[in-house]
């Protein structure tokens, strides 16, 4: 900018130029609560590909590295910090090449290298390894079954093992195991992916597949965990349709599965670090498309269960990068695009809340959009895992009709997108909060917040952003990008809020 430009626009003479941070004025009503966001929206996958079980969570009870049955006690402890709801397992493809038999008994005499996913399985984690974990993280179990190589039977000894009580054979066996009591299973999955590596199959087979499977998935009326159906991808509904019309009262819930792919596509989908602001843009937009990907499902739900029994699961969701050189299968770092990535998808996931009841990113530790990072004993936290720790009082909150006005624009190129994504909840201790997403990577944005209903004073919360798009944690600087404090005073009856060029920001209002 010249002098005389700059002194003009030091004495507000210039026009705001097209992309400036104009003020936003964001409107909620705390008067008129809006459906529970259900909180195993915020729920995780642990899938056994590359390092994401074993070396990252699991390392056997004889490991050097500090544990508790085998599972990393740091790695536990910060997902503890979480709150995870919910934990999808063993896969994923790899769950359709799973055999439950192979996981049960002692781990010495278990089989190793039968399975074909992506790692030498060595079946150390199995049935009980697993509910380890899910009683160390207070979370609960989303069990996936294998369809594509399994059989009924198998999956009906499966689900049996997991619930039966008392006198059944295989409750017997259980026991022998080391577990009396059956297991909680939560969710049940019935195969994945069976448009793909689940079976290669068409919906319609799959539907008759699925009652045929979920006839014999018997157990206690009080045990039954709740069956999902494995949907289709991204922008098909066909799956939706289908399953929807042939699956009622059979099903609580539909998947999907939708990936950030930064580059557009499969055979390009763009570097975890280093990535130029073209890539910024078109991950951030590549994410918004969340949002009418769900509308077109719940339009395909909307009219073949109005009565709203079936659940829209979008349980494999995140970035993918490409894998150039990766320490592991799927393995990726993550930076502060990521953690916008999962804030834009928390917000929409939110403003979805009545048929969007669970998801699952992909994944929780070194696979993936990672929560943790780990190399041998050192572990590190990512920026997504931020996002998550900010976003815990969504969980099981009561969604608020927010409306944001005047937003801005964020432009490079021939993409645009919203400035100001934003959601507000009562949360389950009695407050309210705001989340806030500033996708624009130069210009900080004010806000102005009205509440209709309560009187606000202020708010105080967390704000995550980074003088670099792709700033992130390593071993050697694992602090180099954390939330820090924010808060804001209220005046003359709003709320100003000047939210950091990206950034993600959470805050409790006060009242
Ligand atoms: O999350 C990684 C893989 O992506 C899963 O195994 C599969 O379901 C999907 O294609």
């Amino acid at each position: 900018m010249n002098l005389i430009k700059h002194s003009l626009a030091v004495l507000g003479m210039i026009a705001a130029p097209a992309f400036a941070a104009g003020q936003v004025s964001i409107s909620i009503d705390a008067g008129k609560p809006g459906p529970v966001i259900n909180k195993n929206v915020y729920g995780q996958f642990a899938e056994h590909l590359g390092t994401g079980v074993y070396q990252g969570m699991y390392v056997g009870s004889k490991s050097n590295i500090p544990n508790t049955k085998g599972w990393r006690n740091d790695v536990v402890g910060a997902l503890k910090e979480l709150h995870v709801p919910l934990v999808r397992w063993p896969g994923g493809c790899f769950a359709d090449t799973y055999h439950w038999r192979d996981g049960i008994g002692p781990q010495d005499k278990r089989p190793s290298n039968v399975n074909g996913g992506n790692v030498d399985e060595i079946n150390a984690v199995g049935t009980h390894e697993f509910f380890d974990l899910i009683d160390m993280l207070g979370a609960e179990a989303y069990v996936n079954g294998n369809v594509g190589t399994g059989t009924v039977q198998e999956m009906s000894d499966w689900v049996e093992y997991l619930t039966a009580d008392g006198g059944s054979p295989l409750a017997r066996l259980r026991a022998q195991n080391g577990r009396e009591k059956p297991f909680k299973v939560a969710l049940f999955g019935i195969g994945n992916e069976a448009w793909g590596c689940g079976g290669n199959i068409k919906p319609e087979y799959y539907a008759s597949l699925y009652r045929n499977y979920e006839n014999f998935l018997r157990a206690p009326d009080q045990s039954r965990p709740k069956m999902i159906a494995s949907g289709g991808s991204g922008f098909d509904t066909s799956w939706t349709d289908v399953l929807s019309k042939e699956l009622k009262g059979h099903t609580v819930g539909i998947s999907v599965h939708q990936y950030t792919i930064p580059g557009g596509s499969w055979e390009v989908k763009g570097e975890a670090l280093g990535f130029k602001e073209d890539e910024w843009i078109s991950a951030l937009a590549n994410t918004l498309k969340m949002d009418q990907l769900v509308k077109d499902h719940v339009a395909v739900l909307d009219k073949n269960d109005p009565e709203k029994k079936i659940g829209l699961m979008v349980d494999e969701w995140g970035t993918w990068y490409d894998e150039k050189g990766a320490k592991s299968a799927l393995h990726q770092q993550n930076s502060l695009r990521d953690a916008l990535v999962a804030a834009l998808n928390f917000n929409i996931f939110h403003e979805h809340a009545e048929r969007v009841t669970m998801t699952s990113i992909a994944q929780m530790v070194n696979v993936l959009q990672a929560m943790i990072l780990t190399d041998k004993e050192k572990m590190v936290l990512t920026p997504t895992y931020y996002a998550f720790q900010m976003y815990v009082p969504f969980q099981d909150a009561k969604t608020l009709p927010l409306t944001i006005k005047d937003n801005t624009s964020y432009t490079l190129g021939a993409v645009t997108i919203p400035g100001v994504s934003a959601s507000a909840a009562r949360a389950r201790d009695g407050k309210l909060y705001l989340a806030l997403v500033n996708t624009d990577p130069s210009r900080a944005v004010d806000v102005a917040v009205n509440v209709a209903g309560t009187k606000v004073k202020g708010a105080a919360g967390k704000v995550l952003t980074s003088a670099a798009m792709d700033a992130h944690n390593t071993f050697q600087n694992p602090q180099a990008i954390k939330p820090s404090a924010f808060s804001a005073r209220a005046a003359g009856g709003k709320l100003p809020i000047k939210v950091p060029a990206k950034a993600v920001m959470v805050v409790a209002l006060e009242e």
